[in-house]
């Protein structure tokens, strides 16, 4: 201790009580002091600059100036009950300076004078912001995993039933010809079908289980040729522009599916924008790392953004909290199935990147979808993949008998689902092997050579599943094509083992099949 300070009593209190301010005003705290005038006496430079002022600023005012009525009002009952002598923790909140909302956990100690009585009360608080951030995309993301299971499972079940459905009616076109019974009740009930396997497609997508094929797509090229698109099916007081900041953007993606998901946005903006305004659509390398990656549930790294942002109504923070939950809409009964934003967000979870959405009441809507970037080797995977089957209605036409004569070996452990496909495999000229499981499949495979293509689900019991069976197959005969059905996503995705078997997403008309099986042969 210098001569100077031994010298000065006053000096050395001095000195501690800077010592302790330093240390008050660097701890993650706030802390704070108040009399029982509810007038406060102490605030850390933390806690005054939570309500935006400095310690001095704060000093000897009364709490309802410093902290606002938004904060009284929440904590009035608190500060009354620890002016009686109560120890109090709770929790309120506020806006922040960039209107975002603010949450603190505070407690207050009652300071009692020499008699018992209470002479003022001590203020700790804690900034939870971030912490009720993470438990809420915590909440929300358990959520949507929980729906997205419910709905798979009843989507696979539907899908399987669609299939017996379908399959069945196009047995009945062929039969009847040009019977009238066909244009009177087939056709319509075919169409109906065949809206019911969309809305399970939309479904399934949501719940991550539609097959998709994720294959480089050109961005830049792909949104201008939708933008055409969309332009044609949009009133014309909507106008709709592109941008690209980069030339060079190449994702890794379903074509078909990241199509329909701009189609799906385009159409909300369009509702969302009745007396006409601007679509945009912008295309973009974006890096995201840090709190922005974590939102997302992605690593850190550079991603294929596609913004698409309207100027229309905007979304309430109510309507924007639970606008991925299927059927959530706000549209009239009969306007909106609400599966539009589910399928996108599945989509788009499901090819590995993420989507972000920004809306402001009266000012318009950004949704931003982040795709994987295609890694540079991948430019050798095959271009856009095979589409899928129609949202239409029509009746399709297939050429007359395609396969004639080829001996199929078709590996279904569901009768009814196995009974339609053989069907439409015989109408394609094919002649049937039939397999209730891989391992019998496996046997036939080994036994009859003249097996031409396997055609196998891939969900089934028993021990060897369709995938175990194509592995079987390219050991024992590697010549021999495979192509596998699934109702669910468990597609190959590049870079596995198993990423050129052919997948066909159930239910599938006549026509798709018949895609697929020429793709596998050829
Ligand atoms: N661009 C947007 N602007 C304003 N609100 C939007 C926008 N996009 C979505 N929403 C809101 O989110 C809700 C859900 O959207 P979603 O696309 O999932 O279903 P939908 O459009 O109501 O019906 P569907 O797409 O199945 O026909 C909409 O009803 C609407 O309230
Ligand atoms: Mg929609």
């Amino acid at each position: 201790m210098s001569e100077d300070q031994a010298s000065s009593g006053q000096g050395a209190l001095t000195h501690s009580e800077l010592r302790l301010r330093q240390i008050t005003d660097t701890i993650p705290a706030h802390i704070g002091y108040f009399d029982h005038d509810w007038v406060f006496r102490y605030g850390n430079r933390r806690y005054a600059q939570w309500f935006g002022t400095t310690s001095e600023g704060m000093k000897d005012r009364p709490i309802l100036e410093v902290i606002g009525p938004h904060v009284f009002a929440q904590v009035e009952d608190k500060v009354r009950r620890a002016l009686a002598g109560e120890e109090v923790s709770y929790e309120y909140s506020m806006p922040g300076p960039g209107g975002e909302i603010l949450y603190t956990r505070s407690t207050l100690v009652p300071d009692f004078g020499p008699g018992g009585e209470v002479i003022g009360c001590y203020v700790h608080a804690v900034d939870v912001t971030e912490q009720r951030r993470t438990q809420g995309a915590l909440a929300q993301a358990q959520k949507m995993e929980a729906i997205g299971q419910l709905t798979g499972g009843l989507a696979h079940d539907f899908n399987n039933m669609l299939t017996v459905v379908i399959g069945n009616l196009h047995g009945l076109v062929e039969a009847l010809g040009d019977h009238p019974a066909v244009a009177e009740y087939v056709e319509p009930a075919l169409a109906a079908a065949e809206g019911g396997a969309g809305l399970i497609r939309r479904l399934l997508a949501f719940s991550r289980q539609q097959p998709i094929a994720p294959v480089v797509v050109e961005v830049n090229e792909l949104v201008l040729d939708m933008a055409r698109m969309i332009r044609r099916s949009l009133p014309s007081t909507i106008t709709v522009s592109t941008a690209s900041r980069d030339v060079d953007l190449r994702a890794l993606v379903d074509p078909n599916q990241l199509e329909s998901a701009l189609l799906n946005l385009a159409l909300n903006a369009r509702d969302a924008m009745p007396n006409g305004g601007e679509l945009r659509i912008a295309c973009s390398l974006e890096c995201i790392e840090g709190a922005a990656a974590a939102d997302l549930e992605l690593p850190p790294g550079c991603y294929v953004q596609i913004a698409v942002a309207d100027n229309g109504t905007g979304m309430d923070s109510a309507t924007l909290t639970r606008v991925f939950e299927p059927f959530f809409t706000t549209k009239k009964f009969g306007l909106g199935s609400g599966l539009g934003m589910a399928m996108v967000y599945g989509f788009i979870k499901q090819s590995g990147g993420g989507v972000r959405i920004r809306s402001r009441q009266a000012v318009g809507t950004t949704v931003s979808l982040l795709l994987p970037q295609a890694p540079r080797e991948a430019a050798a995977l095959p271009a856009a993949g095979t589409a899928e089957p129609g949202d239409g209605g029509g009746v399709p036409t297939v050429a007359a008998r395609p396969l004639e004569g080829r001996l199929v070996l078709l590996v279904e452990d569901d009768d009814k689902v196995r009974d339609v496909v053989r069907k439409q495999l015989s109408a394609l000229g094919c002649a049937v092997l039939e397999a209730e499981s891989g391992h019998e499949a496996a046997d036939m495979v080994e036994n009859i050579p003249a097996i031409a293509l396997v055609l196998s689900d891939i969900v089934m019991p028993g021990g060897m599943d369709g995938r175990a069976l194509a592995r079987f197959v390219r050991r024992f005969r590697p010549e021999l094509p495979v192509v596998l059905m699934s109702g669910y996503a468990d597609r190959a995705l590049p870079g596995r083992e198993d990423a050129d078997v052919e997948v066909l997403g159930k239910p599938f008309t006549q026509e798709r099949l018949l895609e697929a099986l020429r793709a596998a042969i050829a």
